[in-house]
């Protein structure tokens, strides 16, 4: 009782303050987000970057700022340049945050400072929640930072809520809008298509606006990556420049405006796309947008990716900060063509490679419709009787007995026409009436708006963790976007169908998260289509592509370490690409190592070669999982790609350096080393080489200073195309 009086006063204590100060500090370790209530009650943006030593100082930015803060001395247009919600109607010139019709029809909104509550979670996170109001309606926008004082990340996301009579139509909501003021702006974008996952563009913005969203409604990243870098002046490098990152939890369709106005600023707006999305709010009821990620680093993008990885570990990713399953998959090698023979076979294959387990990949399920191609089968999750006579739970219990772990592929919010499902309940798929349906990979889409649909997703999971000893992993995959979209549930509230079909999809993933807290699984999505913090809530790894071609791989992996940290992205060692075993499973290390081959085809030396590779991974992963990731030579820039992970301590590092498609004979300059401790000696050591192989960085076995490592470097690169080499550095004390 005593600690709740506490809490409460201490709460009261916080917004009675909030009326005093008119200044809203936001801060991180090293970065801050600096707020102001104007004269006229409304809520300014006044500064955000590198935090000062000074807090007085903030005053003085933002008089020095005239543009930024001469807020409500009678010029509207002054007035909103930076509001830190802008809203559409009244004196607003540029893209709003939120536009609202109200029930008389007026179609503006104006919102006023109320109160604001500070709230420490504890050591490392506080809430900051701002009350604002329109003076003339009783609709109420509350914005929330919470801060990640150490990853210097911040979340920002709004609640909306109204009591007017009737429902209010909502246009925009997003979930943060940014103001930045420099000389020039420089974006960088993540595109993809399938099996071209993640490239990078960076380009300079111009004047009006530049959108990156997705209209796809589900595998919402098919196109777009929901992450973007924006450098201030000038192009940020590694290691230098100011630039933010910022993504999105949310796994529906999102949107990114970034506008720059007359006065050659920009503002970022970042939230669910409303394209087709107006949104009936009714009365009491609280509309709350997904959580803007962002971290500002004025020590370029190198930096600005640690901070995001560091804050995924510990809270954005699923299990963020415990290890990993290795596996072999069959996916590749067996396509839909297996039974329980071939399968016991592979458990043998997983535990001769020495990983973890087995993962059953597509073609397991259906038996009046069996699973034996891709059109036929999906949404029946029995399995098919004439492969696997013994059902799953035999499956299991083989695996147990070889000691590995068994996992299992699922696609449950699709489904095939040929399939009792569909038969059974026709309604249940995403389809327009009066209109073909519109089939992609010869599926269709459930509807997870219909809360019957979602028990049914739900109970997939749940009826396999049921099977004897339970699975101990899912990947699950998603292989279509949504097209000719339309929801029976949903009646005449069309508009809602892209929200609440992600809502219903994260409905479902809560009960399993609930139910079965410790369970892996993977994200997947034809490739690599869906990847975001929305959906790493619930996810442990994504898969990151079907593109498993090691060169392809390198810029893949590459774009993905951009926001996300190497345990998440699973990266897998297939038949595909004609390159030497040794660099795909190199290029597959600087991630979550999984298999996908034949294992009886490899060759005596390849296989002990995985076997070593294996167990040195065993041995690293620590280091790569939880490590913090220096990105020294870009692929983007050079014939090769070299990145490195050192553990906290700086006392393990693992290099790795892959050598691209070189025209001429390379010559290749040193690479100077980053994050060691400079006072440390360190072993450096080549590992991950075949058996007959020679090293090829010369000094393998010698000591170097941190000192002279990050200073002068080594020669780490094979100057021969596709090669790669590995080396793991250690701190002299610890040697065994
Ligand atoms: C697409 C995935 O990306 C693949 O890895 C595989 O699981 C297939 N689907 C199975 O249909």
């Amino acid at each position: 009782m005593k600690r709740f009086l506490l809490l409460f006063l201490t709460i009261v204590y916080s917004a009675v303050q909030a009326q005093e100060s008119s200044m809203i500090r936001i801060e991180t370790e090293n970065s801050a987000l600096v707020l102001k209530v104007g004269k006229n009650h409304k809520l300014y943006q006044t500064y955000l970057g590198t935090k000062l030593n000074n807090n007085s100082e903030y005053e003085t930015v933002s008089k020095e700022n005239k543009k930024n803060f001469v807020v409500n001395d009678g010029n509207p247009l002054i007035d909103l340049c930076h509001a830190v919600y802008p809203t559409f109607g009244t004196d607003n010139l540029f893209e709003p945050a939120i536009r609202i019709t109200h029930n008389d029809g007026n179609p503006s909104l104006e919102l006023e400072y109320q109160n604001h509550i500070f709230q420490k979670i504890d050591d490392n996170t506080a809430e900051i929640s701002i009350k604002l109001k329109d003076p003339q309606y009783p609709v109420f926008v509350t914005l929330h930072y919470k801060t990640f004082y150490k990853e210097n990340v911040i979340e920002s996301w709004t609640e909306i809520e109204h009591n007017e009579k009737k429902a209010v139509m909502l246009y925009n909501y997003a979930s943060s809008a940014l103001h930045l003021d420099a000389d020039k702006y420089w974006l960088t974008q993540f595109y993809s298509d399938v099996v071209e996952e993640v490239r990078m563009e960076e380009s300079q913005l111009t004047r009006g606006s530049k959108v990156i969203d997705s209209k796809l409604g589900v595998r919402t990243n098919m196109f777009a990556s929901p992450s973007f870098f924006l450098s201030l002046n000038s192009k940020s490098g590694e290691n230098m420049g100011e630039v933010i990152a910022g993504t999105i939890a949310w796994s529906g369709n999102f949107k990114y405006t970034f506008e720059i106005d007359n006065n050659n600023e920009l503002r970022i707006v970042s939230g669910i796309n409303e394209f087709a999305s107006e949104y009936n709010l009714e009365p009491g009821k609280i509309f709350k947008t997904p959580a803007f990620i962002y971290t500002f680093s004025d020590h370029g993008k190198g930096q600005a990716s640690r901070n995001l990885h560091a804050w995924a570990r510990k809270y954005g990713l699923k299990d963020g900060e415990k290890p990993r399953l290795t596996l072999l998959n069959n996916w590749e090698t067996t396509f839909f063509d297996f039974d329980e023979n071939k399968l016991a076979n592979m458990f043998t294959d997983a535990k001769t490679l020495g990983v973890d387990m087995f993962l059953l990949d597509d073609g397991w399920f259906g038996n009046k419709y069996p699973r034996s191609g891709s059109t036929s089968g999906l949404g029946d999750w029995q399995a098919t009787k004439a492969k696997l006579p013994n059902g799953i739970g035999f499956l299991m219990e083989q695996a147990k007995k070889t000691d590995v772990k068994f996992g299992i592929w699922i696609e449950p919010e699709m489904i095939n026409e040929k399939t009792e499902l569909y038969e059974k309940h026709p309604d249940w798929v995403l389809s327009l009436p009066n209109r073909e349906k519109s089939i992609y990979r010869t599926q269709l889409v459930l509807d997870l708006c219909n809360p019957q649909v979602q028990d049914f997703v739900f109970k997939v999971v749940d009826d396999i963790m049921q099977t004897k000893s339970g699975v101990a992993f899912f990947k699950w995959d998603c292989n279509r976007m949504m097209t000719s979209a339309y929801s029976t549930y949903l009646k005449n509230q069309q508009s809602h169908l892209f929200i609440e079909y992600t809502k219903g999809l994260y409905k479902v993933l809560d009960r399993i998260k609930a139910k079965y807290p410790n369970l892996p699984m993977m994200l997947c999505a034809g490739g690599g289509g869906r990847v975001d913090y929305g959906m790493l809530n619930y996810f442990t790894e994504f898969w990151a592509s079907d593109n498993t071609d090691p060169f392809d791989r390198v810029f893949i992996q590459w774009g993905y370490s951009n926001f996300y940290p190497a345990l998440a992205t699973c990266n897998h060692v297939t038949s595909m690409g004609n390159q030497s075993i040794k660099f795909k499973t190199d290029v597959a290390m600087m991630g979550k190592l999984g298999f996908d081959i034949h294992v009886g085809g490899l060759k005596p030396n390849e296989l002990q070669f995985c076997q070593e590779a294996v167990s040195n991974y065993k041995r690293l992963s620590p280091v790569i999982w939880q490590g913090d990731l220096y990105r020294l030579i870009s692929p983007y820039e050079d014939s090769r790609a070299v990145l490195m992970y050192v553990n906290q301590e700086k006392t393990k590092s693992v290099v790795f350096s892959y050598t691209l498609h070189p025209l001429t004979d390379p010559n290749y300059s040193l690479v100077r080393l980053e994050g060691l401790n400079p006072l440390k000696k360190y072993q450096v050591k080549e590992i991950n080489l075949m058996p007959e192989a020679k090293n090829t960085f010369e000094e393998s076995g010698s000591v170097f200073s941190g000192d002279f490592l990050t200073k002068v470097g080594l020669k780490v690169s094979s100057s021969r195309q596709e090669n790669s080499v590995v080396l793991e550095i250690t701190d002299v004390e610890h040697l065994k």
